[in-house]
């Protein structure tokens, strides 16, 4: 399999080869975003890209949103977008060297990106960042997807196994709010750190 570091992401960005962006906030997304009543929580979007929920948040008036990605051409285009976003608040690193503690992650297409062989490694670090009490929340594939480039597929059993060890399973369970394309494909998630 191809070596999935930054370099290849960032290709895939300045060569617009970008099939994951919906150019918008997903129904999915907003559906969960639209949920949720305390604008002081801490949230964390990883592997974000172009962050299209993260200027929804912010329009929100959710302040304390933090992008992550380790390509910096979706962050530069973010910040062009949005300049009034805080710098502080985009962070262009390896999400498995970041740290911090949120009350919520929002996930999307970020976990069927990462090489299968880092799911348990994404699991510990969801954990480590999360507050205790602190939630992880959003869309992940439930279906078989490629087997040597990403999008990598998934299944509920394996969702329910990977985060049973160390959260609490709240739910997972289809998404009805999915783009057009992606409709019977995801489920909507909610896990809560409690080891
Ligand atoms: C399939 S794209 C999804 C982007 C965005 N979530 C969306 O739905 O449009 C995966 C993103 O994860 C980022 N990424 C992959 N591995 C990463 C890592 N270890 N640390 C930070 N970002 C990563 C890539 O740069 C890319 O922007």
């Amino acid at each position: 399999m191809q070596n999935l570091d930054s370099k290849y992401w960032e290709n895939r960005y300045q060569e617009g080869y970008t099939g994951w962006d919906v150019g918008h906030i997903s129904g999915g997304m907003q559906h969960i975003i639209d949920q949720l009543t305390d604008k002081n929580f801490n949230i964390l979007v990883p592997g974000a890209g172009n962050g299209y929920e993260v200027t929804y948040l912010w329009n929100a008036g959710f302040k304390n949103v933090y992008l992550v990605d380790w390509a910096p051409s979706p962050i530069a285009k973010f910040q062009s977008f949005n300049p009034d976003f805080p710098k502080s608040q985009l962070i262009n690193i390896d999400f498995f060297k970041l740290e911090g503690q949120f009350d919520l992650i929002l996930e999307q297409t970020f976990f069927c990106a990462l090489p299968p062989g880092k799911r348990v490694a994404y699991a510990e670090k969801m954990n480590q960042l999360l507050k205790p009490g602190g939630t992880l929340r959003g869309l992940l594939f439930k279906v078989p997807m490629n087997e040597d480039r990403p999008p990598f597929g998934g299944s509920v059993a394996e969702y329910e196994e990977l985060f049973s060890k160390k959260f609490q399973i709240d739910y997972i369970r289809d998404c009805l709010n999915s783009e057009p394309e992606r409709l019977g494909t995801e489920v909507e998630f909610m896990v809560t750190r409690v080891h």
